[in-house]
């Protein structure tokens, strides 16, 4: 795994000592120091949440005063470092944090892979305050939600580009100063195009799921892979997550697969196999979203072009078409279902206006994470009882594959319907079964395969039984 050991707190001294590439100074030059930030205005600040900017050591200090505050459902950990060797943190917050539980799906929330679209940055720090002060105030729905998810939440892909952007004087940021990481590369156009692969699985036949499986090696020796992409692909790729978003800004809008095109045209409705289900998830969010979801919403500016967004959602494609973004590559090199959130016009808004950001979007964000618990889940396992990773679980209709995790788990994402759902593995029988799937809770299906070579013996036992009795009958 690409993924560094958490913090576990054991005892705190002990646990800073651990910890202390986590508290240490700054990763790099220049940055202001701590002390100088605690001096300013605390703006907004509410029940622990303060609604400002936070830099890089705040950011860290905030994660890490989350993880003091609940430290029995939290965990800091990084998945890499940025080229300037900033720390992708991630904050997990689970009834247990650092293991993936059987039967438990996987959720994550990824910020600011734009470096100066700083709205989901903070949104995502409120948020893991706003999880360990409901959790700890005893609030059933977010008890439930830690219990039985694993959320992961990594507020900054690009923290240096962050830097950049935040290092501007003034209230009003340039458009694009900050975007890139410190390499110049675009993030969102860094990752495997792997919609031209599946593109050509569709007319040729060929794998529609997991595109990179066995190539991990091609993906670290690539060097025209930012650091920072290379570190998230490995995280998608260890983790067996099944929901995420990934948070943007610059307008107003959850787009949801494909972002690239069939054709190469710039604009173009680009259903995945999925379509249904995803429409299903983005509304998931803007639908609690007052300004998002709002009709009569004038475009972000005069001139854009809005024609493709339908109830404050829209497909990628439709929009505007992005090769090698993260959303697809989660779909097609992963079990995880990634939509884009588009969350403000102004992608690095004034600081007062940070709260009514989070006021419009709490309830969208814990709503988008409770729809991992839709569709059908359960394992798969052999007649002993032991489970099948890496089963593969389909839906007659749907061109898209999920496979089981290693304790034989799965959880496939579906709208509500009747589904005919085969669970198959090398070597075994496969079953269909039926299962007709409501909104939500998901629905429990296990499958139990036999295998191959215990089919084998059956026969020959049912062979020699039948030799036995005609033997007997006739007395030979
Ligand atoms: C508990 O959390 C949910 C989800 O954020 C929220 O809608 C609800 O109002 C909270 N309950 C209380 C009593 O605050
Ligand atoms: C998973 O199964 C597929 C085919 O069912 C196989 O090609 C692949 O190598 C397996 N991967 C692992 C990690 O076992
Ligand atoms: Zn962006």
């Amino acid at each position: 795994m690409g993924v560094r050991g958490g913090c576990t707190l054991l005892a705190l001294g002990a646990a800073l000592t651990a910890c202390a590439w986590l508290l240490g100074s700054a990763a790099a030059a220049g940055e202001p120091g701590t002390a100088g930030m605690r001096r300013r205005r605390r703006l907004h600040q509410e029940d622990g949440i303060s609604f400002e900017y936070h830099r890089y050591p705040e950011l860290r200090e905030a994660l890490v005063s989350v993880w003091l505050q609940c430290p029995s459902v939290s965990r800091i950990y990084t998945v890499g470092r940025s080229f300037e060797g900033r720390e992708l943190l991630v904050i997990e917050l689970s009834d247990n944090p650092g293991e993936h539980e059987a039967g438990e799906p996987e959720f994550k929330y990824i910020g600011n892979m734009h470096g100066n679209e700083a709205v989901g940055r903070e949104l995502l720090i409120f948020l893991a305050q706003y999880l360990c002060n409901e959790y700890q105030k005893g609030n059933e729905t977010i008890i439930n939600l830690i219990h039985n998810t694993r959320i992961h939440i990594m507020p900054s892909l690009n923290p240096d580009g962050f830097e950049k952007a935040a290092s501007q004087p003034g209230e009003l940021k340039d458009w694009f100063v900050g975007r890139s990481n410190a390499q110049g590369i675009d993030l969102n156009r860094n990752f495997p195009d792997l919609d031209r692969i599946v593109y050509i699985n569709e007319r040729e036949g060929g794998p529609n799921n997991h595109l990179l499986k066995n190539m991990k090696k091609i993906v670290d020796q690539n060097t025209k892979l930012a650091p920072e992409t290379k570190a998230v692909i490995h995280w998608i790729m260890d983790i067996p997550f099944v929901l995420s978003a990934n948070l943007h800004g610059g307008d107003l809008v959850a787009n949801y697969p494909y972002d690239e095109t069939r054709s190469g045209s710039a604009h173009e409705y680009s259903p995945c196999p999925d379509d249904a289900t995803f429409q299903s998830l983005a509304r998931g969010y803007s639908s609690f979203n007052p300004a998002m979801s709002d009709p009569n919403r004038p475009p972000c500016r005069k001139n854009d072009d809005d024609s493709s967004f339908v109830d404050g959602t829209t497909n990628g494609g439709a929009w505007y078409s992005v090769p090698g973004g993260m959303q697809d590559f989660n779909y097609l090199s992963s079990n995880c279902f990634e939509i884009t959130v588009e969350l403000s016009c102004d992608k690095f808004p004034p600081e007062e206006t940070l709260k009514s950001y989070w006021e419009d979007n709490k309830n969208s964000l814990i709503n988008y994470l409770e729809q991992i618990h839709r569709g059908v889940k359960g394992f798969v396992r052999d007649l002993q009882g032991k489970p099948i990773a890496n089963a593969t679980i389909s839906v007659e209709g749907i061109d898209h594959d999920i496979t089981t995790a290693k304790d034989g788990d799965y959880w496939r994402l579906l709208v509500p319907g009747n589904y005919k759902l085969t669970a198959s593995a090398p070597g075994y029988l496969a079953i269909t079964k039926k299962v007709a799937v409501p909104y939500s809770p998901a629905v429990g299906v296990d499958f139990e395969l036999e295998s191959l070579s215990e089919r084998k013996e059956e026969e020959k036992e049912e062979l020699m039984e039948w030799w036995k009795m005609m033997s007997e009958t006739l007395n030979f």
